[in-house]
């Protein structure tokens, strides 16, 4: 079986193999706080053992609960943001069809809502469910979230309306905490099915939870091939350091923060890889940006960026570093035709595959940008299936927990997401935000 490879040689003209190698006594202290769950956020450690220690009845219950959803819905809508709406969107994206919506016919058509506050966003989406049969699966661990629950309270509405308050309830499914919070409330007194957040999994960390693998599993996708591909990655990360790709990119990306290079852009060649890449955001933005510390994690899409982005890249403040997500094995190829004509000047690649060309524009563009003062990390997944992904979810996860700690910051809080819902509160005259309200407002005459 072909695994996850992580490939430093563009690195090293930046920082040495032995820079590398002379992290591992860090690396061993962070990994301790990991192992000993003695360091800050210890509560938040249930990740770790997580594609080993789950909850295996609700994991069949996921797969009842998709079975249903399949069978009386045309359209699921996942509401949620943040850690409660990125890996679902990212698993969906990545290992269903890119036009997955368009050509589903087994499967009913997905659309997430609640990540954003937008009424044009769900005007436009009520009206392309239109008349059709849908469910609906609210996701959040706090359950308090705004975003999240505004979309609730309307798709409730209609779903009542249309189904009545008995039928509505067999078209809800809520994913929230086992014990705290509105939607907890709210789905014990509805009765609506509901699935468990565990309390020692964060937001960012919970994709192989019920939060990512509801709509996953709904989607078709093989959710115990993604749990297989994480458990296999728990087993192969807790290798010593110089065996270890998590713990070395970890170290090396910590390595480049301190050499100067403050943005880390994750970069791909293959379109299905962006929500990847959002996700990925989320979890190293939340996890380790704090106490005035942190790469700054950004993306871009290639090739299709470079012509927008590539000039920055190339020639901007020299304060970037690439991780690229390559795909060794592609899913399918399209041939470049040959034209007797050749007007365009193509001729010269007629016969080739489009992955070839894309291979060779990754290839040039690396050189290119290490030439122009960006370190490349490269990190090859074997394919685009359920195991390899599952596989880098918690590569990723791993890594973060590690990252953080070399840091020094705590990586499971994100104190700094309150400051702008105070502020937000107050503007929309919540009771108890009534002292903030007056200020705010008088700044903003
Ligand atoms: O990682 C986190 O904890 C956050 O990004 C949350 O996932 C996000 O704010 C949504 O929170 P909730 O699931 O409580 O609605």
């Amino acid at each position: 079986m072909k695994k996850l490879k992580l490939d430093l040689s563009k690195v090293l003209e930046f920082v040495s193999e032995e820079e590398i190698l002379k992290m591992e006594d860090e690396v061993k202290r962070a990994e301790k706080f990991l192992i000993e769950k003695n360091g800050e956020g210890n509560d938040f450690l249930g990740w770790i053992e997580l594609p080993t220690n789950y909850d295996k009845e609700e994991f069949e219950r996921i797969k009842l609960a998709a079975e249903k959803i399949k069978k009386n819905s045309e359209v699921l809508v996942v509401i949620g943001i943040g850690g409660s709406y990125l890996g679902a969107r990212a698993t969906i994206d990545f290992l269903s069809h890119t036009f997955y919506n368009k050509v589903t016919k087994n499967h009913p058509e997905i659309y997430f809502a609640g990540n954003s506050i937008s009424g044009t966003y769900l005007a436009h989406l009520i009206e392309a469910i239109g008349d059709r049969d849908f469910s609906v699966n609210v996701i959040s661990k706090s359950g308090t979230t705004t975003e999240p629950a505004i979309a609730f309270r309307i798709f409730k509405e209609i779903l009542e309306k249309k189904y009545g308050v008995e039928g509505a309830r067999e078209r809800i499914f809520a994913t929230t905490d086992a014990s705290k919070g509105a939607l907890k409330k709210l789905a014990t007194e509805q009765n609506y099915e509901t699935f468990t957040i565990p309390d020692d999994v964060g937001g960012r960390f919970s994709v192989l939870t019920p939060v990512g693998l509801l709509p996953i599993a709904a989607a078709g996708i093989d959710i115990d091939a993604l749990m297989a591909g994480a458990r296999q990655a728990q087993n192969d990360y807790t290798a010593p350091f110089a065996e270890n790709d998590c713990y070395k990119y970890a170290a090396t990306r910590n390595l480049l923060l301190r050499s100067g290079k403050c943005i880390e852009l994750l970069i791909n060649y293959e379109p299905k890889l962006h929500y990847v890449a959002e996700w990925w955001k989320q979890l190293h933005g939340e996890s380790e940006g704090k106490d005035g510390k942190g790469l700054f994690p950004a993306s871009v899409d290639l090739s299709t960026d470079l012509h927008s982005m590539g000039q920055y890249i190339q020639d901007g403040q020299r304060t970037l570093f690439e991780t690229l997500i390559d795909i060794d094995e592609k899913e399918t190829d399209i041939v470049i035709p040959f034209d007797k004509e050749d007007l365009d000047g193509l001729n010269y690649i007629a016969g080739k595959g489009m992955n070839f060309v894309n291979e060779k524009a990754m290839l040039g563009t690396q050189l290119a940008h290490v030439d122009g003062g960006v370190p490349n990390i490269r990190i090859i997944m074997p394919k685009a299936d359920a195991f390899s992904l599952g596989y880098l979810f918690y590569f990723f996860e791993k890594s973060c927990g590690i990252s953080g700690y070399l840091l020094g910051v705590n990586p499971f809080n994100q104190p700094g997401v309150e400051a702008y819902k105070k502020n937000m509160f107050a503007l929309l005259g919540k009771s108890g935000y009534e002292k903030e309200a007056e200020l705010l407002n008088k700044r903003l005459k």
